[in-house]
């Protein structure tokens, strides 16, 4: 079979890397693409390096066995902890996410960045090299969102319980005079509507989706594995090991798009 037609393959704690896989999709509407949300190990956030590499190595075994072409690391908690060692390990392309910082350190007037993330990320060694390649000037105001991604998983995104933690970690930022703030984990975008709700429209909210999808095609296109039979009807795989229905009401269904449930 040729290559091109093979998926790209997406993994991440649960249901949020969808927030990727739309951008991926968006931008290549011809590729045949296969995601797996690791809801039963969510949140990845609070676990130890040791064990963020494990689940990533596991999820990427597995999207090997469903013959991904490339893999989309659709978490910024295990690309800052083990994007490295994949890359090192397995021989597939890897992209991964990490929080814009730095185009948010280029647009900011006030000096002052936010930024919302996992604990993993914020802790990892990678953020801390990225944080150091910012203008020095502009000062990260860091803020875990402990419950957040909990939350997004029961698929209560409009709940009063979500509206007070937001509020509680993104009120402070504000009060320090922030003019950005970068959402460094793939479960938030599905909150801009309630962040955009406190935050009112002077604040630019940042995420990486779309740079990823970007990135994803260039390196397709390099590897030469970009589909370029565009008569194709792509076919999506979206594999859960938890309650699908959370996928199914985030992403929607169509005939195209097979959301699973899979033991992993
Ligand atoms: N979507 C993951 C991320 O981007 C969430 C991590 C978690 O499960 O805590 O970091």
């Amino acid at each position: 079979m040729n290559l091109q037609n093979y998926p790209i393959g997406f993994f991440d704690s649960g249901v949020g890397g969808t927030s990727i896989w739309k951008e991926v999709f968006t931008l290549l509407p011809f590729e045949n693409t296969v995601y797996l949300a690791d809801s039963k190990h969510a949140p990845y956030g609070q676990k130890t390096k040791e064990e963020i590499v494990y689940l990533s190595r596991k999820n990427t075994e597995l999207l090997l066995n469903l013959n991904a072409k490339l893999i989309v690391v659709a978490c910024n908690t295990a690309t800052t902890n083990a994007i490295q060692i994949l890359r090192d390990e397995y021989p597939v392309p890897f992209i991964g996410i990490e929080p814009a910082i730095k185009p948010a350190g280029l647009i900011t007037k006030t000096k002052k960045i936010g930024i919302l993330a996992t604990q993993g990320t914020l802790n990892s060694e990678l953020f801390e090299k990225t944080s150091g390649k910012i203008d020095p000037e502009v000062r990260i105001i860091e803020k875990v969102g402990h419950g957040l991604v909990e939350l997004v998983e029961s698929g209560n995104l409009d709940s009063p319980e979500m509206h007070a933690l937001l509020q509680s970690y993104i009120v402070p930022m504000l009060e320090e005079g922030i003019d950005a703030l970068v959402l460094g984990c793939t479960h938030y975008p599905y909150l801009i509507p309630q962040i955009r709700a406190i935050v009112g429209n002077q604040i630019q909210i940042i995420d990486s989706g779309r740079a990823v999808a970007k990135q994803t095609k260039n390196i397709l296109e390099k590897y030469r594995l970009l589909q370029t039979n565009l008569s194709i009807i792509p076919t999506h795989h979206l594999y859960s090991n938890s309650d699908t229905s959370i996928l199914k009401n985030l992403i929607g269904v169509n005939s195209q798009t097979n959301i699973l449930k899979k033991e992993f």
